[in-house]
């Protein structure tokens, strides 16, 4: 029995829906953190769990019977006692291989602008492969998924105003991770491995403008604003507060190139080649 935590969410989703066409429903059980946010998969035929990272005893019971674990980070500021809740847990529980979604990071940058974030992941990774059980970590890379977040869909007409300054990253669709993670916990094996699930290019925002331009025919610009200022506009805009927050500190953590990390990992759990940045900003902005 597979357990996948953050069901509801983004990732989960893709996990499962992956999941579900190798191994009947009757084998997955979705942790979610409501009756409400587990409806859908309920409708699939998924066992639901109500489980909360922070409050352990419902993760107590949510692992009763389970076999492999999907845990999915948190992103709490208190995320690691959050994780460490699950692992201890999944341990009592006689969970046999634990899987853990953690972040991506370029080993030569010393101080990452992610902070707390980044310390939680490896803290997380260290308890893991510490705690006797079998497990496997992804460190996954920046979801592709978020650029038109960051640059908005018009860029082609636009231009890009973006804060990354010459900060170099890669980039893999959040599908085709979720793909890679299912193909993985579809089958046994794998154990007490890390897979980075990274794109195979690291690019600049001034290299996606200049791929942006061919597609197009049009010239995109692109240019890194301070980042104070940068802030100011999309307050401007009507940006929301959190918003504006992650947007600025995602931009932060690309100028310091702390996800220019690449690696064939995902490809190979895959069984085919991913799709390149290439081809999601063509798909995504031109067509
Ligand atoms: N690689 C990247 O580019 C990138 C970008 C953003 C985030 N991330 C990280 O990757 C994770 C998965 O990404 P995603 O796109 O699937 O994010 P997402 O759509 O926000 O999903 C996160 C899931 O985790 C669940 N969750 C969060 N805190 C929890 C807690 N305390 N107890 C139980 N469940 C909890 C959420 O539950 P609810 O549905 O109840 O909220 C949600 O289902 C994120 O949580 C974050 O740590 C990575």
């Amino acid at each position: 029995m597979i357990l996948v935590t953050g069901a509801a969410g983004q990732l989960g989703t893709a996990v499962i829906n992956q999941l579900l066409t190798k191994i009947s429903a009757g084998q997955i059980i979705a942790m979610v953190r409501s009756e409400e946010k587990g409806k859908s998969l309920k409708a699939k035929g998924i066992e639901i769990r109500i489980g909360d990272y922070a409050d352990k005893a419902s993760i107590e019971k949510a692992v009763q019977g389970i076999t492999k674990l999907l845990l999915i980070s948190g992103s709490s500021d208190d995320a690691f006692t959050e994780h460490k809740n699950v692992i201890d847990s999944a341990k009592d529980a006689g969970v046999s291989q634990i899987y853990y979604t953690s972040g991506a990071r370029n080993e030569d940058v010393t101080e990452s602008k992610l902070g707390p974030l980044t310390e939680a992941y490896s803290t997380t990774e260290n308890y893991i492969i510490t705690s006797g059980l079998s497990y496997t970590i992804f460190q996954n890379g920046l979801y592709a998924e978020t650029l038109p977040f960051f640059i908005g869909y018009d860029v082609v007409n636009t231009g890009i105003s973006f804060p990354a300054g010459d900060g170099e990253a890669s980039f893999a669709k959040r599908e085709e991770m979720g793909k890679a993670i299912a193909n993985v916990l579809a089958n046994d094996g794998h154990q007490n491995k890390i897979y980075k699930l990274t794109g195979i290019l690291s690019y600049s925002f001034s290299e996606i403008a200049k791929l942006l331009s061919e597609f197009s025919g049009k010239k995109v610009a692109y240019q890194s604003p301070e980042p104070k200022d940068y802030e100011i506009k999309l307050k401007e805009y009507g940006v929301s507060e959190i918003d504006v927050w992650y947007s600025s500190l995602l931009a932060s953590i690309i100028r310091n190139d702390e996800y220019n990390v690449v690696s064939p990992d995902l490809e190979e759990l895959l069984g085919h080649r991913a799709t390149d940045l290439e081809i999601y900003l063509e798909d995504t902005f031109i067509n």
